[in-house]
């Protein structure tokens, strides 16, 4: 299994009270997995993300990623976690406007100590020529469309070669046909880098073309 949650349980506090969010999630995601995680606007599905990703740490219960308890890494194995065995895309692309293309496709990669860089800016243009960007490699963020900063954002996600990618409302920015650009865009990573999605979205078509979907209802998954 490349990931697995047993039992968890996240709430947030506000104020003196405590908002009960995820409420025991059980989940086993095998290698190579694509997995969409549907449901309501506010029914936890950015904090179960985060939780994957180890942007955020459960209340209780146990989250295993590529072999390792989430719960028992300190900060340094938790950024070291973050940054090279899962990659993330959001609904805004969060990439640097004063930086070019390609540089931004680098950044992750910057705290690789000793990485070979010509290597990697070579695996960044391919990368960027994958998601149809080879001829954009020196604009700024500011002078593509909005699809085409998503498709940056994937490049950049993949550059450090995660095992897991995890997308929270990839297409929630974008138009119909940009949305369904990238949708065949991360089926063709999903193809080619035999990585494992778990991707959040609101869009039914775009969650039927991950292999399963799971409603989050209530603070837990059910199947369908
Ligand atoms: N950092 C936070 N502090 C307090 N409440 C939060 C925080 N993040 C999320 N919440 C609350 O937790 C619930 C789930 O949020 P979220 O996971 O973002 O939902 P979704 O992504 O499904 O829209 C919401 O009610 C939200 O307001
Ligand atoms: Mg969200």
């Amino acid at each position: 299994m490349l990931a697995e949650l047993t039992n968890v349980t996240k709430s947030y506090q506000s104020g003196s009270v405590t908002v009960p969010v995820l409420n025991g999630i059980s989940l086993n995601i095998a290698e190579g997995e694509t997995v969409a995680i549907t449901g309501p606007s506010g029914c936890g599905k950015s904090t179960l993300l985060n939780l994957l990703g180890a942007l955020d740490q459960a209340d209780s219960g146990e989250i295993r990623v590529a072999g390792r308890d989430l719960t028992k890494l300190d900060t340094q194995q938790l950024a070291e976690f973050r940054n090279t065995t899962v990659g993330f895309v959001f609904q805004l692309h969060h990439l640097l406007p004063q930086c070019t293309v390609l540089e931004n496709v680098l950044v992750p990669s910057i705290v690789r100590k000793g990485a070979d860089r010509a290597a990697l800016r070579a695996r960044a243009a391919q990368l960027l020529e994958a998601v149809g960007l080879s001829h954009r490699l020196d604009h700024r963020p500011g002078q593509l469309s909005g699809g085409e900063r998503q498709r940056a954002a994937v490049a950049r996600a993949l550059i450090n070669s995660p095992k897991l990618l995890l997308a929270d409302e990839p297409t929630g920015a974008l138009d119909r046909a940009s949305a369904e650009r990238l949708a065949d865009l991360l089926a063709e990573v999903h193809q080619r880098e035999k990585i494992t999605i778990v991707m959040v979205t609101h869009a039914p078509e775009l969650a039927r073309r991950m292999g399963r979907v799971l409603p989050l209802l209530d603070g837990r998954l059910s199947a369908v």
